[in-house]
C-alpha cells in the first residue's frame, strides 16, 4: 500500500491528481484479502476513459490481474478467458497472432480488458458485447466472486449494468470472449473499405492494420497529448425533432436506428459550434476530431470539465440537443 500517490501516469487525460492509497491488484486472492481490510472509493483500469476532478481520498486500486487462456475451441471459434488487468489493444495483438478474429476491429482502443465491459466499447461497427461470453467479478462490499452472462451485463451503446447500478460495487477479474477461427469480416464503414481498397483477399491482419491507420489519422496519441478518447456519447434524437434540424442544417450528418431515433455525431455538432481546433487555455477540442478534448499540458481536470459543460452549453443553444460526457468524471 503506497501513500499518496499520483495518479498522473495512470490517467491518459495526463491530469495531475494525488491517491491518499494506492495498491495495485495481481491475483483474486489478493483482492479479496484487501476488501476485508478496506472498501476501495475508486477502481482503475487503463485510465482512459477517465477525467480526475480532484484527488482521490481513501484507497485506489489498480487492476493488473494478468493471464490469457484459451478455455474452449474447435475448428470455428475459441473460448478465451483474459485476466481483467490485461492490456486491451495487446489482447486484440494476442487473439491476432493466434488466427483468432472478432475483435479486430477495435484495435488500438486504450485501457484494459476489465475495463472494456463497463462501457461496452466499441468500434467501426462492431462492440464489445458482439463477442463477449461472461464475466468474472467479486462485489467489493461482500468480497465474494460472480459470473456475469451477457444477458446479466445489459449491454447499450457505450452502456451496461456496471455503469448504472452495479457502478463502483464490483471489480472485473476477467473477460471471456468468443473469438473466431473461421472470420467475419466487418468493413461496412467507408475509411475501412477505402484504406483496404486494392487489397484482394482481406485477413483480420489487415483490418486490424487499416484499422490502426485510420485511428492514428485522425485520434491524439495520449502518450504525446493528453485525452481520454470521444468525451460525449453521439446524442440519439427522435425522428420529428431531426426532421425539423434538416430543414435548418441540411448538411446533418446522422445514421438511422430501430424506433424511430436518429444518431447524431456528437463531433459534427462540436464543429459546427466552432470548437474544432480551439484552445482555451491548456485544454481544447482535437482539430482532427472535435470529440476528443485534450490536454495541452497542465490542464486541471476542472479546466477540462469547464470546457466540456461550454460545448454542452453552445451544442444546446445552436441545436437544442442535450450532449452527454461518455467519459467518467471522478473526484
Ligand atoms: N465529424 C465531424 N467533425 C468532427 C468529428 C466528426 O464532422 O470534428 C463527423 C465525421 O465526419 C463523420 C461523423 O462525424 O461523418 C462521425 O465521426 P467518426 O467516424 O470519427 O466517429 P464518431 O461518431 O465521432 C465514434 C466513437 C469512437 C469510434 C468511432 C468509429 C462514440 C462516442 N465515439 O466516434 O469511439 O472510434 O465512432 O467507430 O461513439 C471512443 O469511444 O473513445 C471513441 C473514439
Amino acid at each position: 500500500m503506497q501513500e499518496n500517490v499520483s495518479l498522473q501516469p495512470h490517467n491518459t487525460f495526463g491530469i495531475q491528481a494525488h491517491a491518499q492509497r494506492f495498491k495495485a491488484v495481481t491475483s483474486v486472492k489478493e483482492l479479496k484479502q484487501l476488501l476485508k481490510q478496506e472498501q476501495p472509493t475508486f477502481i482503475l483500469g487503463g485510465g482512459s476513459n477517465i477525467l480526475l476532478t480532484g484527488d482521490v481520498s481513501g484507497l485506489v486500486l489498480k487492476n493488473e490481474i494478468r493471464g490469457i487462456n484459451i478455455l474452449k475451441e474447435n475448428k470455428e471459434e475459441a473460448i478465451v478467458q483474459f485476466g481483467g488487468g490485461e492490456d486491451w489493444h495487446q489482447s486484440v495483438l494476442w487473439a491476432l497472432d493466434h488466427g483468432l478474429g472478432g475483435i479486430e476491429n477495435l484495435s488500438l482502443i486504450p485501457g484494459t480488458i476489465g475495463a472494456a465491459p463497463i462501457q461496452n466499447i466499441g468500434a467501426y461497427g462492431v462492440e464489445l458485447q458482439h463477442v463477449f461470453v461472461s464475466l468474472e467479478a467479486v462485489y467489493l462490499k461482500s468480497g465474494r466472486s460472480r459470473v456475469f452472462h451477457l444477458s446479466d451485463c445489459q449491454f447499450g451503446y457505450r452502456d451496461s449494468v456496471f455503469k448504472r447500478r452495479l457502478k463502483g460495487k464490483v471489480f472485473i477479474t476477467s473477460v471471456t470472449l468468443r473469438l473466431t477461427k473461421k472470420h467475419r469480416l466487418r468493413m461496412s464503414y467507408g475509411a475501412i473499405q477505402k484504406t483496404l481498397e486494392g487489397v484482394v483477399h482481406p485477413t483480420i491482419q489487415d483490418v486490424s492494420k487499416a484499422i490502426i491507420e485510420i485511428r492514428q489519422s485522425k485520434l491524439p496519441d495520449p502518450a504525446e497529448l493528453g485525452n481520454s478518447g470521444s468525451f460525449f456519447k453521439n446524442p440519439e434524437i427522435p425522428v420529428q425533432q431531426f426532421n425539423a434540424l434538416k430543414q435548418q442544417f441540411p448538411d446533418i450528418v446522422f445514421y438511422e436506428l430501430p424506433n424511430n431515433q436518429i444518431k447524431v455525431p456528437a463531433g459534427w455538432l462540436i464543429e459546427q459550434c466552432g470548437w474544432k481546433g480551439k484552445r482555451v487555455g491548456n485544454t481544447g477540442a482535437h482539430s482532427k476530431q472535435s470529440l476528443v478534448l485534450v490536454n495541452y499540458g497542465g490542464a486541471t481536470g476542472q479546466e477540462v470539465w469547464n470546457l466540456a459543460m461550454d460545448i454542452k452549453a453552445s451544442v444546446l443553444d445552436k441545436f437544442g440537443i442535450s450532449i452527454h460526457p461518455e467519459v467518467n468524471i471522478v473526484n
